[in-house]
């Protein structure tokens, strides 16, 4: 029996989890949000510190364990933003300190993947669309490696971005969605797809453009960016099945709430199956592709995928700081999903 907790605070949100045995007992957070504008890292840190002992209260509260249970504390390393990241580590110290109980680093993106796992998903092709990441990522010999990405900005943040430019505070993703589906017309949008990597920033000045214009009812900007946008998505993550052969996609990363890019995602991997119906059930099982995402709860950042890939790597003895040597663990604010080794079963 393992009992990992698991501290979130990369950006915007503060979490808690606990896991036992890859079972998910608790996953509190709370969000730092704006009415306007975007997130001040320091505003955010500062809300992760006033709100991180109330949650590790709930955390025990909801899963039932006692303190005395916890046999790790599993934190995000990185990447993310230095002061958020700061503050969780603190936090995951003193936690560690008081239990006498090892710290386990956690790569936040990775955790992000490992926990789509839940949903039966072995061997995929993930679409990891987040606020700050937009990539199209496979394991293989020994890495999650990234097959293609955004050559500029994350596209929650592109989606962000265009909504506090058009007056919608933050986040702007759940808002942008809900007026797109009031958006009646097309409008052509710039699509930026080279091979398996996009870029956003060009289509951002043109929608703010588009904006500014006063042409453009915020309704069909909004549905014209997720048609845009998420097609983009979608093309390249194909082109990476193609590519690696795999027959699984997951979405993951906060943007994978957003319904449409499910339902296009879900189109596209009907569609690949159905394309090879006229082969051979071999050809058909290779080249089609079954479509996972899981729920919500996990979907955005949180602290149970956290405690989720902490109990594996706990296993596997993968970054763990015992707590003689607590004042080695640090921050990784920059470190990429392909820089980490993992080095435990996929
Ligand atoms: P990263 O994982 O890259 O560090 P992050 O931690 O900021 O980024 P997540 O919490 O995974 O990101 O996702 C937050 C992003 O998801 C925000 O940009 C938000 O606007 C976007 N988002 C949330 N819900 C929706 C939705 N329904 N449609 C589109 N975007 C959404
Ligand atoms: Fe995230």
């Amino acid at each position: 029996m393992t009992t990992i907790l698991g501290i979130e605070s990369t950006a915007h949100t503060f979490g808690i989890g606990i896991v036992k045995n890859r079972k998910i007992l608790a996953n509190v957070r709370d969000m730092y949000v704006t009415e306007k504008g975007g997130i001040i890292p320091i505003e955010s840190a500062k809300h992760h510190a006033k709100i991180s002992h109330e949650l590790y209260k709930k955390a025990l509260e909801v899963s039932g364990i006692k303190e005395k249970e916890i046999d790790a504390i599993a934190f995000s390393q990185g990447p993310g933003l230095a002061p958020c990241l700061i503050e969780g580590i603190k936090f995951a110290k003193e936690i560690s300190l008081k239990l006498k109980k090892p710290l386990v680093g956690v790569n936040h993106c990775v955790a992000h993947i490992e926990i789509g796992k839940t949903t039966g998903a072995k061997d995929p092709v993930m679409l990891y669309a987040s606020g700050a990441n937009t990539q199209v990522i496979a394991y293989a010999s020994g890495k999650y490696r990234v097959f293609g990405e955004t050559l500029d900005i994350g596209v929650g943040n592109f989606i962000d971005n265009f909504a506090r430019y058009s007056g919608i505070g933050f986040p702007g993703g759940p808002a942008i969605e809900k007026l797109a589906k009031n958006g009646k017309n097309f409008i052509e949008l710039p699509y930026k797809v080279k091979g398996m990597d996009i870029t956003l920033s060009g289509i951002l000045t043109n929608l703010k453009q588009k904006v500014e214009s006063k042409k453009y009812p915020i309704e069909d900007l909004a549905y014209s960016l997720q048609e845009t946008v998420f097609s983009m998505l979608v093309e390249t993550a194909e082109r990476a099945l193609a590519h690696t052969g795999k027959n699984e996609l997951l979405l993951g990363g906060g943007v994978a709430c957003n319904s449409r890019l499910q339902e296009m995602c879900k189109i596209m991997c009907k569609e690949r199956t159905s394309s090879f119906s006229g082969s051979s059930k071999s050809q058909t099982k290779e080249r089609g592709a079954k479509f996972f995402c899981p729920e919500r709860s996990l979907l955005v950042d949180n602290g149970s995928m956290i405690a989720f890939l902490g109990e594996i790597m706990f296993k596997s003895k993968s970054n763990v700081f015992s707590v003689e040597q607590i004042e080695n663990a640090d921050i990784h604010p920059t470190d990429r999903t392909d820089d980490i080794e993992v080095n435990w079963k996929c």
